[in-house]
């Protein structure tokens, strides 16, 4: 098969990482990849938002599979125009990406499919709202409607902070048209888990569910950032109440997906809140997470391109995936200054010494070669992720894998998975 890879960070190396030991993979481009995914694959310049130039180069190169790693080309309609030139591609199409792209249209569809999630409303305009969470008080969650890079969510924790973040949005209008209206929200109280399944129409098979480190601190503690390191599974979370999540929280989704005449072929991430009457849905996003994608797959054991393939093509009951049951933990370089203005330039040396450590695999992203040696680019750089019997010997050999990396301006936590 002849694939084409969207996305240039950690989870895409990781990806490019299952799709090239693929016995059914003939030719592998990443559009436009890392130095890391070199020995993986075939780099081709074209940014992972450009759809049009994607689809140019696919039809081109005569592509069997599009496997998109990011939301954004999704939400421009990737998958749409993949399908109109008779490409698969194993990431939604923009209608059912909406799921990702707008917060009050995941309300309707859960309320409609009778998922559990917290009690909201959706506003336009400023007055009203203000009106709301007046009458409510506080905690409560503010919401921008659209995409807004990971930061439109305000969880106000006073009546103040919540009537400035309805300013913000709707008045003064900071996300732009992603805050053109805003959902508001009760505030859910437990421990947050992420669940994965590869989707298809009708059809859900469990990957398996990791816990996000969001804050940039230790203690859970500083600016939220993409992601600073992933545990799976999470502790009190294993693959039964994983199912049972997968029958609430995804299957009806699906299901009322394929009524609304708008079927969902991809990967979702179920965001839940465990609450203390159940697990709870707080969004879904439409593709894996960065780094529960890393995390995820380094215990896959079957052959990924099948899977997806089958997936793009709606045929995924056919599909047999099988995963270790290992825990696994990945923990995130990332540069002085990230998630603000990270420090870039400074020499990396030490990874071939780090995946020497049994079990231990580490995927690039913000990286780049400078007269051949290999130097940060970005925030989050790179990903250490290691795989074992139990949560504390994968713990163990993720730490002694970034002991093993040498690079002046990385910064991580040291409590990922305590
Ligand atoms: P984002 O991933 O940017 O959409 O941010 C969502 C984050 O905001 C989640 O990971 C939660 O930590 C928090 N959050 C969202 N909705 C709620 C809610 N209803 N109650 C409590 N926390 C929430
Ligand atoms: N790590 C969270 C995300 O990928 O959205």
């Amino acid at each position: 098969m002849r694939v084409l890879l969207v996305g240039s960070g950690g989870r895409e190396h990781a990806l490019a990482a299952c799709l090239s030991r693929s016995p059914e993979l003939e030719v592998l481009f990443i559009a436009p990849g890392n130095p890391g995914m070199v020995p993986l694959g075939t780099l081709v310049p074209i940014a992972a938002d450009d759809v049009e130039a994607l689809v140019a180069f696919a039809k081109e190169q005569k592509i069997d599979l599009v496997v998109p790693g990011p939301e954004a080309p999704l939400v421009a309609g990737l998958s749409d125009l993949c399908v109109s030139e008779g490409i698969a591609c194993a990431g939604p199409s923009q209608a059912a990406s909406a799921l990702e792209g707008s917060k009050s249209f995941t309300k309707d569809v859960a309320d409609a499919a009778g998922i559990p999630t917290a009690r909201w409303e959706r506003f336009e305009e400023a007055e009203p709202a203000l009106a709301f969470v007046r009458r409510r008080g506080a905690p409560i969650v503010i919401k921008a409607d659209g995409l807004a890079a990971g930061k439109g969510v305000i969880v106000a924790q006073t009546l103040e902070e919540a009537e400035a973040a309805i300013i913000d949005i709707l008045t003064d209008r900071s996300f732009g048209e992603a805050g053109a209206s805003i959902v508001i929200e009760e505030c859910l109280v437990g421990q947050e888990v992420s669940l994965f399944a590869f989707c298809s129409d009708g059809e859900a098979v469990l990957i398996g569910a990791a816990r996000d480190h969001k804050r940039i601190g230790e203690g859970d503690t500083g600016p939220n950032t993409g992601g600073m390191g992933a545990i799976s599974p999470p502790p009190h979370f294993g693959r039964d109440a994983q199912e049972q999540a997968l029958d609430i929280m995804v299957r009806p989704m699906l299901a009322e997906m394929v009524r609304r005449g708008t079927p969902f072929r991809g990967i979702i991430f179920a965001g839940l809140m465990l609450t203390k009457s159940g697990p709870k849905l707080i969004e879904y996003n439409v593709r894996f997470g960065d780094p529960e994608a890393q995390a995820l797959l380094i215990r896959l054991e079957s052959d990924l391109l099948p899977t997806l393939k089958a997936l793009a093509e709606g045929q995924l009951a056919k599909a047999s995936i099988c995963f270790t049951d290992e825990a696994s933990v990945s923990v995130v370089l990332a540069a002085k200054g990230y998630p603000g203005t990270p420090v870039k330039g400074g020499a990396i040396r030490g990874i071939a010494r780090a995946e020497a450590v049994p079990g231990v695999s580490v995927f690039q992203a913000g990286t780049a070669l400078q007269n051949n040696s290999l130097v940060a680019s970005g925030g989050r750089v790179l990903t250490v992720c290691a795989k074992a019997a139990t949560p504390a010997e994968a713990r163990a050999r993720a730490y002694e894998g970034v002991a093993a990396i040498e690079w002046a301006d990385g910064i991580f936590r040291r409590d990922i998975g305590l």
